[in-house]
């Protein structure tokens, strides 16, 4: 018997606004029978751009609420939370705890031929240097070179993702330079709002880069911990998602839709975050 004792209830994912549901999208391509809990902190977000102190007492708030859903695992499906409560610290939760760094450093390690892998990210997890240690230990004769890109989430969140869109060019030309100049053939999207810009970052990128997706990463190795732990959803029945969010619902609604490839509807409830704690 499992630590959240059941399979059958929800996977638990949470980020600062809208990005996680990059994540979202992968889980119920790979895992669609799968129920699923998000908990986007839209009246929040960024995190990004915060101290450490205030992203943990976020995100152990994002943890508390999806627990109180009764989830059988949570993934942090935010680049910055991932790179700040380190799945390996938050000890003494009744759940399995992942994050994105991991997974994105492992398939980064994999796909590089040259050795050169770039990260790109929120001030917050370039700070933190997260990527470079997991890339270290994976292989130490990885080069990382990070670059901090503090505009694209509010660019997301803010609709500004289609490919031709000038001011994401725009921040894309200026915030790829060091990862472009180092010429590395991985880059790592370190922040899951970041899927959303891949046609302007591959174009910036040019031909030959790889783009690996933090979000999707960690949804395939989400599906690796529940078939390992046996809480894989014993059903042929499709999963229902339920979306929870901290600011009123109706922007979420209108850009969820987006994130998650057009296939779903995505009403969100809000809820109140601050009452939540573990
Ligand atoms: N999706 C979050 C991440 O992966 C966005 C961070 C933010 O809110 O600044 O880092």
């Amino acid at each position: 018997m499992s630590r959240a004792g059941d399979a059958s209830r929800p996977i638990g994912v949470f980020d600062s606004g809208l990005g996680g549901l990059t994540a979202v999208k992968e889980l119920r391509a790979i895992l669609p029978g799968e129920d699923i809990v998000y908990f986007g902190d839209t009246g929040r977000v960024p995190y990004g751009s915060r101290g450490r102190d205030i992203i943990i007492s976020y995100a152990r708030q994002d943890i508390a609420f999806l627990l109180a859903k009764g989830v059988k695992i949570v993934l942090a499906a935010c680049g910055t939370v991932s790179s700040t409560l380190l799945p390996e610290e938050a000890t003494g939760l009744p759940v399995e705890y992942l994050g994105v760094v991991a997974p994105a450093s492992a398939a980064a390690a994999r796909a590089t031929r040259s050795g050169r892998v770039g990260v790109i990210g929120t001030e917050a997890t370039v700070a933190s240097g997260s990527y470079q240690r997991a890339l270290a230990g994976i292989d130490a004769g990885i080069v990382c070179t990070t670059a901090a890109c503090p505009l694209f989430v509010p660019l997301v969140e803010n609709g500004h993702f289609a490919p031709g869109d000038r001011m994401a060019e725009w921040a894309a030309e200026e915030y790829l330079a060091p990862v472009k100049a180092a010429g590395v053939d991985t880059l790592i999207l370190g922040c899951t709002h970041y899927p959303l810009l891949a046609g302007t970052i591959a174009a910036q990128m040019g031909p030959g880069v790889t783009l690996i997706d933090s979000g999707r990463e960690a949804a395939l190795a989400l599906k690796d911990r529940l078939e390992a732990a046996g809480l894989l959803a014993r059903t042929r029945q499709l999963g229902k998602a339920d979306y929870y969010v901290s600011d009123e619902p109706t922007r979420f609604h209108q850009l969820a839709q987006i994130f998650m490839g057009g296939a779903d509807d995505v009403p969100a409830r809000r809820i109140e975050i601050e009452d939540y704690h573990l």
